[in-house]
């Protein structure tokens, strides 16, 4: 297979396998995509998909200043315009769903929300925020029975809410340490109930939401993100990886989800877990994490995966598929503009021609 050539996803036809990895760009003021976000998106629409960065499916996922959510119609609306962009530019794009679970302060949360995760255990370490800086992450309230149920009940929202937006689909994001990751990590999760103990049980809640969207929007216009081994957010290492995402995978494959996106990590994935989540899962693989073209095609060539995503290249490269196909030399990113507020370091780098 070749990296410029097509893929079916679900009911989607994907003119490539360049994928716009999903990226928190913290331009969504007051949580609504606005102008910006409809350019900078529209600007990107030549990748073979794009996933949006990760958009709140609930007041309580909204940890991180200025991330957009998918749980009201203003911004069900804000989100149609940048869908109608794309689309109108021949792109596809899926709506990548993050609750951020502990990963919150209440400073860049909105009144009446609530910091939920599987334990009341914070995260070492510290967060942006608008008004105060950096500070440490709160203690956050153990969900109860009707906590989780309530969080399955927004995820099916946001999902049905993307469809309405003019979404081709949903990702669930499971990885990087928010509210998904944390009841599948035996740290973060320490529950005693059904939701916590084995790898089963701390996959159920994983499960639980997948099955409900799915049954919401359909399996197959939904994709799933994990980072196994990934240790971002304080997530910490435990045995038994592979053991716990091989059956993981089985499940979704009896879903039937249309996706499954690998963080590979800059090590990779050791080969026990890769190989229990392909014996498991035989749909649509999606990898990530420091490819360049060369890597992506061998990666493509060998059929070791079907699509690649590409993160901080697409920042400073609205045109990285054709600058690949071109072998034209890629322009370097501003780090320091990655969160900020405005048109810089956004939708102000031009394309090669
Ligand atoms: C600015 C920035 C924001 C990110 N936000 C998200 C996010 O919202 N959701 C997510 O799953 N990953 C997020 N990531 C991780 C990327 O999707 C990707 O995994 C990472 O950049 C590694 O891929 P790359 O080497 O191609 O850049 C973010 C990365 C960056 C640089």
């Amino acid at each position: 297979m070749n990296l410029f050539s097509k893929h079916d996803l679900g009911p989607a036809t994907l003119k490539n396998r360049v994928v716009m990895a999903p990226m928190t760009r913290c331009r969504a003021i007051d949580n609504i995509p606005g102008d910006l976000m409809v350019d900078y998106y529209a600007q990107r629409a030549s990748a073979g998909l794009i996933i949006t960065e990760g958009t709140a499916p609930s007041a309580n996922g909204l940890g991180y200043p200025r991330i957009p959510g998918l749980f009201s119609e203003d911004q069900v609306a804000g989100w149609r315009r940048v869908t109608d962009a794309v689309h109108a530019a021949g792109g596809t794009i899926f709506a990548q769903l993050m609750h951020t679970g502990r990963i919150a302060h209440p400073l860049n949360m909105p009144e009446g929300s609530t910091i939920v995760a599987p334990s009341a255990v914070a995260a070492a370490g510290t967060m942006f925020t608008d008004t105060d800086g950096m500070q440490p992450h709160p203690v956050p309230k153990e969900m109860d029975a009707q906590d989780i149920a309530q969080a399955i009940d927004e995820f099916v929202g946001a999902a049905k809410n993307a469809i309405a937006a003019g979404f081709d689909g949903i990702e669930l994001h499971a990885a990087n340490g928010y509210l998904l990751e944390q009841f599948l990590n035996p740290d973060s999760n320490q529950r005693t109930d059904g939701y916590g103990g084995t790898a089963d049980k701390r996959s159920r809640f994983v499960l639980e939401v997948a099955e409900a969207v799915s049954k919401a929007i359909g399996a197959d216009r939904v994709g799933i993100r994990f980072s196994p081994h990934g240790t971002f957010n304080d997530i910490a290492p435990y045995e038994g990886v592979a053991d716990h995402y091989g059956p993981l995978a089985e499940k979704l494959q009896e879903i039937g989800l249309v996706y499954v996106h690998l963080v590979l990590g800059q090590d990779g994935l050791p080969e026990t877990t890769l190989h229990a989540i392909r014996n498991g899962y035989h749909g649509t693989l999606m990898v990530n994490t420091g490819f360049d073209r060369t890597g992506a095609e061998t990666t493509v060539g060998r059929g070791d995966a079907d699509l690649i995503s590409f993160g901080v290249p697409f920042i400073a490269n609205p045109d990285l598929v054709e600058r690949m196909q071109t072998d034209t030399p890629l322009a370097d990113p501003q780090p320091d503009l990655f969160y900020a507020p405005g048109a810089e370091g956004y939708v102000d780098y031009p394309k090669a021609s």
